[in-house]
């Protein structure tokens, strides 16, 4: 195939990538990106909605893959949430140039600081908390909704409703800030412009409304003229030059997941940010097929960060249920940090199902007591994730107590519609962890035994981080970006 060489190369749009992109190319670098999903705004394709799930719903997949409720038959197609099965955890990620932000909640949270402290002891929090989360807050473009708004739209009944269930039940309740705009959610309201987070859009994509990385850190990257997104191509392996520098072996598809070339890029700087997941199997799978060198840190300090997902229904209901229309843009959760038996923090989430099914859906965050592991499989070439419920036993414990007490106080049962036991153990939105930050890397995400060599994602957080965490991911990505252009890493 054809040979193509780069001085820089980044593997994955993500948050890291992403960040990575617009620090090189307004250093002047010219950038190539390699991302293995589509680029939706330049194939002009809608994104489908929870209701109705189309092209953009699933990845190469025969039925749709939401976390419930798959009745709906497809066809293949490159869509932009992938779910990843393993023996005791199923993972979702996002495809497509954008990454994850095509397919989140958009939940923007700054960790707790203690909490920051405590899983990053060497990095300097008073800067992360006084330069860098500020900057990625705004460059990230993160608001918060109206009070007035949230009280009087019909769509935030299951919020109003959550939160003072919560409160009835003594919990203190925090507002969730987002990245998806909303003024813009205002004027959907009020019918002036096309409906998206009114319109159950969210987890196969947002067609208006929400700031995702392609209208954000990519938009302005690509405004330099110094990078060059090249979207459905997926890297295969990587090999370690003689130079020190690196092969990347790479299959470009059409939109069914058919391969259509196969390409070679020759690069000086290499920079792995295909998200925990992807950049585990780039870096084990070409430890297998060339010896790709690895340290012995890579593959340990895994985690779930606590993701652990219950819900309730009621059998009377005395509210009247959350309502038949609900925005998939959440912005009320529950803060349980600070109690030492039952730290979590919880979301309130939506579940817009288009009629009222009387059920509160929730997605813990817990502290994660015990890691995982990550290992790579020779015979099936896929990763092994090493966990069970001895990992997530912590975190059953704390959606039991939460569900018992909110019960007690509102009424109510476990959730048996939703899933087996009403506990959702094995949900996972937010794996971090793996190639950690001071272990695998160097201080900067620089891999341990090579010169060229950047991992900059959520691989790099320890397995938790206490909260939703691409704003943490984006901060590290930024310090990582900022220290390893001043160190002249790039020149
Ligand atoms: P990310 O996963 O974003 O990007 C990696 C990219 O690399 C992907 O586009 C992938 O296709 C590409 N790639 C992988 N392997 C490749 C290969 N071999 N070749 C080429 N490309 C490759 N977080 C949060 O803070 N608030 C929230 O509300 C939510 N909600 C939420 C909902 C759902 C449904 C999901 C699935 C996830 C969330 N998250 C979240 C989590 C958040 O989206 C996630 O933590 C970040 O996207 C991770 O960012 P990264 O930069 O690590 O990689």
């Amino acid at each position: 195939g054809e040979v193509i060489d780069a001085p820089v190369v980044i593997i994955g749009s993500g948050y890291g990538g992403a960040v990575s992109a617009l620090r090189l190319c307004e250093a002047g670098k010219k950038v190539i990106l390699l991302e293995m999903g589509l680029n939706w705004e330049k194939a002009g394709i809608p994104f489908s909605n929870l209701l109705k799930p189309g092209k953009s719903s699933a990845w190469l997949k025969k039925k749709s893959i939401a976390p419930f409720m798959n009745i709906f038959s497809l066809t293949p197609f490159t869509g932009t949430l992938d779910r990843l099965d393993f023996d005791h955890i199923n993972i979702w990620v996002g495809r497509g140039v954008g990454g994850g932000s095509l397919v989140n909640g958009g939940m923007a949270v700054t960790p707790k600081e203690s909490y920051f402290k405590e899983v990053f002891p060497d990095l300097d929090a008073e800067k992360f908390y006084n330069y860098y989360f500020p900057l990625v807050r705004k460059e990230l473009k993160v608001n918060v909704i109206d009070e007035q708004f949230l009280k009087e739209c019909p769509y935030y009944k299951f919020t109003r409703v959550g939160e003072a269930e919560a409160q009835n039940a003594g919990f203190k309740t925090m507002r969730v800030p987002n990245v998806y705009d909303f003024k813009y959610m205002e004027r959907e309201f009020r019918n002036e412009v096309p409906r998206s987070a009114l319109n159950t859009e969210v987890i196969y994509g947002n067609n208006y409304g929400k700031n995702s990385l392609d209208r954000t850190y990519l938009k302005k990257a690509m405004d330099t003229g110094n990078l060059e997104i090249l979207d459905l191509h997926r890297v295969d392996h990587i090999k370690l030059n003689d130079d020190k520098g690196y092969t990347l072996n790479v299959q470009q598809t059409d939109t069914s997941g058919n391969r259509i070339a196969d390409k070679s890029f020759r690069c000086k700087k290499l920079i792995l940010a295909a998200g925990t997941m992807g950049t585990l199997q780039l870096l084990m799978q070409s430890n297998a097929i060339n010896n790709f060198p690895l340290n012995e840190r890579i593959g340990k300090n895994w985690g779930n960060n606590g993701n652990f997902m219950t819900g309730r229904n009621w059998v009377r209901p005395l509210t009247g249920g959350t309502g038949s229309k609900q925005s998939t843009i959440p912005v009320g959760g529950i803060d349980n940090w600070d109690d030492d038996e039952h730290p979590f923090f919880t979301e309130i989430a939506p579940l817009p199902m288009g009629m009222d099914v009387a059920t509160a859906l929730y997605l813990l965050i817990n502290r994660v007591d015990k890691k995982g592991e990550v290992s790579f499989d020779h015979n099936s070439r896929s990763l092994k994730v090493n966990w069970d419920e001895s990992n997530t036993a912590n975190m059953k414990e704390n959606a039991r107590f939460f569900i018992r007490k909110m019960n007690k106080a509102n009424g109510g049962t476990r959730s048996h519609f939703l899933f087996h036991n009403g506990l959702g153990a094995d949900i996972c939105y937010h794996p971090l962890g793996g190639c950690v930050l001071g272990e695998a890397t160097n201080e900067y995400g620089k891999l341990k035994g090579h010169d060229n060599l950047y991992v900059l994602d959520g691989s790099l957080i320890p397995g938790t981080i206490g909260v939703n965490p691409f704003v943490t991911i984006t901060a590290i990505a930024e310090y990582c970006m900022e220290n390893l252009i001043s160190q002249n890493e790039f020149t």
